[in-house]
């Protein structure tokens, strides 16, 4: 299948074309230096001249806390690109994944959060993400909405590397405690999308690693597995002050996905040994 995946250079569309080759699908990665998102003639012409058969939607304005002071570019890429997608799906008749995020809920309560709960999110980032659910669903009625959850990966600027570099050059990390969810491979979200490429069920769904833990347990589980002698001393949210609101609570329930038939992730400990050691 032809299948076209935006923001191919980000962390987790370098997965999805790797794992879209690997199956022996014809794979066109798309970021921006191909076309603007924001530019709707741009993004419409790209993907008429690439006849994609699926399109998987990765690109994304992702500076969680930056997107606070520029709110307007954050829902122009967010909102508007997802919405030019979406168009193009929606009329040429195509299926389309939208990757959203845990960010569009607010956190409260402890249980993991179901596909069918409202969202109600605390930051700019997670109300652009949302409008961008909103608007993939509208223009493209079959469309799927995959929400995901603290993405780490080969080539990308993430939690783990930032816990691997503090670790050598520190005796200790101070790591907020109060925030939970899943971390997630891109490698093992990248397989569960290619597999709803090859057999769409629309609808929303949540998928991340399997197991839930707060950042100082992940932060914890990432010094001892590399062997490194750095403490990790928990802090609250309120001592970490940073200037986008994170949900507390991040749990995402993988109900949904195990109801339309696709396997769950592995759990996010499995998921951080293989890529400590370089094993897919
Ligand atoms: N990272 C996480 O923890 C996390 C958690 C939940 C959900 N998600 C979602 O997962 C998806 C993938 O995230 P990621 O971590 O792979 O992000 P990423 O590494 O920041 O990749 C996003 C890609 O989109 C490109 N892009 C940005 N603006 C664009 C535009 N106007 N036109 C075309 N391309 C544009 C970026 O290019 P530049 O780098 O040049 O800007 C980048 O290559 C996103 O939808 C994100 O919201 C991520």
């Amino acid at each position: 299948m032809r299948i076209l995946i935006t923001g191919a250079q980000g962390q987790l569309g370098r997965a999805v074309v790797l794992e879209a080759l690997r199956r022996g699908h014809e794979a066109i990665g798309v970021d921006v230096n191909d076309f603007d998102l924001t530019d709707s003639d741009a993004a419409g012409a790209c993907l008429a001249a690439a006849r994609p058969a699926f399109v998987i939607h990765c690109a994304a304005y992702t500076a969680v806390d930056q997107a606070e002071s520029e709110p307007e570019r954050a829902f122009a890429v967010n909102a508007d690109g997802t919405r030019h997608v979406a168009e193009y799906c929606g009329a040429a008749g195509i299926g389309m994944i939208y990757i959203s995020t845990d960010y569009v809920f607010d956190g409260s309560g402890a249980a993991p959060h179901e596909t069918d709960e409202p969202p109600a999110p605390l930051s700019v980032y997670g109300k652009t993400k949302l409008e961008g659910e909103r608007a993939a669903l509208l223009a493209c009625p079959n469309g799927i909405i995959v929400r995901t959850s603290w993405v780490f990966g080969p080539g990308g600027k993430h939690f783990v590397g930032t816990m691997l570099r503090l670790g050598r050059e520190r005796e200790a990390v101070r790591v907020v405690d109060d925030q939970v969810g899943s971390p997630t491979y891109a490698p093992d979200l990248a397989r569960l999308l290619i597999d709803m490429a090859e057999r769409p069920v629309p609808g929303i769904y949540h998928a991340a690693n399997t197991g839930y833990c707060s950042w100082a347990e992940f932060a914890a589980e990432i010094m001892a597995r590399a062997g490194l002698p750095c403490r990790v001393e928990p802090i609250s949210s309120a001592d970490y002050p940073q200037a986008a609101r994170r949900p507390l609570n991040s749990r995402l329930s993988p109900l949904r996905l195990m109801a339309a038939g696709y396997d769950r992730l592995p759990t996010w400990q499995d998921a951080l040994g293989r890529y400590l050691y370089g094993t897919k």
